[in-house]
This record gives structure tokens, C-alpha cells and sequence, in this order.
């Protein structure tokens, strides 16, 4: 991809040889599945602590190559570099308080203008409040524009979070996300990938998962009708197999590219 390209050409799939223009609205959109086949525009993953993001996130990176930008992720990260807002976020991140939209709005900007980004993403964890979603509406990068987004909430029984928070573990190493009660690494403790000592987070605690949930409830469940609102959304049953809840995801952002047709840029644009 050439490095002056436009954000929304560099969408266009320049880069795996593809030619799809992401929706009908925004012939100069397009996007870029990497093994051919197609996404219906950067995915926004939506709900309640364990219901899975993180773990759906990393499966539609690695079928469509695209990044996963976390803002639990990139928060998690200033704090291990000591950052003034690794500072900032710690305490209420341990607490299970959401950190100030303008902060965590400035952290995204700057990730979603990252060259990576050009080519699509799956943003996990945000927007988690009214104010980010709207931010992320009008935000228009100065590295280009933002093609439409489409949301997808996951949703689980409240009664199997707990297990799924409390019984997770991280590799520091590679990110890869365990539950020692679903889904144990090979060996006690150890990443199967690259032999890292697994690690629990500091607010994967009952009394941190409690809160958040009533964080979470207060602050980001009225985010839901907000993209309700744009039709660009869709809502699947978390509680299943991952295997189940990735078909599930799968299948609704095939009915989401159904219903937002991305025309080809021969009609488009007449380039091919
Ligand atoms: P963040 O890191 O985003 O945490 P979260 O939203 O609470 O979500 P989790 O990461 O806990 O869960 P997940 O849905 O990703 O589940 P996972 O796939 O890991 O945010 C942390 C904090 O940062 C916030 O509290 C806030 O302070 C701050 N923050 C972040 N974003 C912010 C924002 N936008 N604005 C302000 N503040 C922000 O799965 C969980 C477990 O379940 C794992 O063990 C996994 O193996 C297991 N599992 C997953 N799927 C299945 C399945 N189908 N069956 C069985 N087990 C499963």
C-alpha cells in the first residue's frame, strides 16, 4: 500500500487485490477481507465484561487479517509504560470505573490513524458510552475518512460472566485469552503458543466484575439503540461453544453485507 494512498482507497483493498466499495452511500469506501472474502465495514464489538469480545475479536483477525483495537488492550498498555494516562486509567480501571471519554476518545484517534487501521478493523470496547459513540460518528481522521461502521452485540447470561471473569487468564506474551474452567491452556498455567506464564487481571475480581457490570449497564447498554437506530447492527447469543458464537457473528455480518450492498468499484467509479 503506498504510504500517501487515501484512508478510504487504502480501505478499497488495494493491498489483497480486491475491489469492493464498502456500501452504497460511500462509493469511495471499500474494503479488504484478507482470504477473499468480505466484511461490511470496520466491526464495532459490543457487551458485558466476558461475554467474549476479546476472544470473537482475535478470530475475526485472524480469518480476516484486519487489527483488533482494544481499548482495554491500549489502556492495559499505557499502564504497563507508566503513561500519564496509564496513571490516569489504573486506579479506575482496578475499580471498575470507565476512564474519561475524552481520554480514551484522543487514545483512539491516534490508533485509528495507525496504517494497520487502513485496511479495516474490530474495535473491542468501544464506544462503551453515549458521548464515544457519537465522537466516533463525526470523528473524521486526519489521515482520512472513516468509512461506516456496523455493530454487533454479544449477549450473555448474567450468571455465566462470573465464571468467565473470574476463571480468566491472559498470556502477556501474545495476548491469547484462557478460562481455566472453559478453556484451560495444555499445560497448568503455561501459554500453549509461547510457554508464557499465563496472568489474571487486576479487575478480574468479583467485587471489580460487579461494578463493572453496573457500569456497564448504566453507561453502555443505552449505546446499544443508538446503532439499533442505523440498522448497521446486530445482536447474537454469546452463551454457546466460541466455535458457535464466531458462526453466529459470522452469519450476521453476511446479512449486514447483504443489506448494505458494497458495489463493485467498476460501477462505482468505473476503476477496476
Ligand atoms: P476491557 O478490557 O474492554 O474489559 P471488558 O469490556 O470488561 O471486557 P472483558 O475484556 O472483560 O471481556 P471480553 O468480552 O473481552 O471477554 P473475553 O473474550 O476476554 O476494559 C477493561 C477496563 O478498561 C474497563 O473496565 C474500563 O475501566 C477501561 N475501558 C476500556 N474501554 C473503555 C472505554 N471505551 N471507555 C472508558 N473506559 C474503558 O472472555 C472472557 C472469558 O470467557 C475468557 O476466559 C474466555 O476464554 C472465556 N470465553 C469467551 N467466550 C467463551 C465461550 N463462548 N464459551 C466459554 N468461555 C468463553
Amino acid at each position: 500500500m503506498t504510504a500517501s494512498l487515501p484512508r478510504a482507497a487504502a480501505f478499497a483493498g488495494d493491498e489483497v487485490g480486491r475491489h469492493d466499495t464498502l456500501n452504497s452511500n460511500s462509493a469511495t469506501y471499500t474494503t479488504a477481507p484478507a482470504d477473499g472474502s468480505f466484511l461490511p465495514g470496520p466491526v464495532l464489538l459490543f457487551g458485558a465484561p466476558g461475554v467474549g469480545k476479546g476472544t470473537q475479536a482475535q478470530i475475526l483477525v485472524s480469518r480476516f487479517g484486519i487489527p483488533q483495537i482494544s481499548t482495554g488492550d491500549l489502556l492495559r498498555q499505557h499502564r504497563r509504560n507508566h503513561t500519564e494516562l496509564g496513571m490516569i486509567a489504573d486506579g479506575l480501571m482496578r475499580q471498575g470505573q470507565l476512564v474519561p471519554d475524552d481520554l480514551v476518545n484522543k487514545m483512539v484517534a491516534v490508533r485509528l490513524c495507525e496504517p494497520d487501521a487502513a485496511a479495516g478493523y474490530i474495535l473491542d470496547g468501544f464506544p462503551r458510552t453515549l458521548a464515544q459513540a457519537e465522537w466516533l460518528d463525526t470523528f473524521t481522521p486526519e489521515c482520512g475518512p472513516l468509512p461506516p461502521t456496523v455493530a454487533v452485540e454479544i449477549r450473555v447470561d448474567e450468571t455465566l460472566l462470573l465464571r468467565r471473569i473470574t476463571g480468566r487468564r491472559t498470556c502477556p506474551g501474545c495476548n491469547r485469552i484462557y478460562n481455566i474452567y472453559f478453556n484451560p491452556p495444555q499445560r497448568y498455567e503455561l501459554c500453549d503458543d509461547d510457554q508464557t506464564k499465563l496472568v489474571q487481571r487486576a479487575d478480574d475480581t468479583e467485587e471489580a466484575f460487579l461494578k463493572r457490570m453496573e457500569v456497564y449497564r448504566a453507561q453502555t447498554m443505552p449505546v446499544v439503540p443508538h446503532y439499533q437506530g442505523t440498522g448497521r447492527f446486530r445482536s447474537v447469543e454469546g452463551g454457546g461453544s466460541v466455535d458457535a458464537v464466531a458462526a453466529a457473528i459470522l452469519e450476521a455480518l453476511r446479512e449486514l453485507r447483504t443489506e448494505f450492498p458494497v458495489p463493485s468499484l467498476t460501477s462505482a467509479s468505473g476503476v477496476r
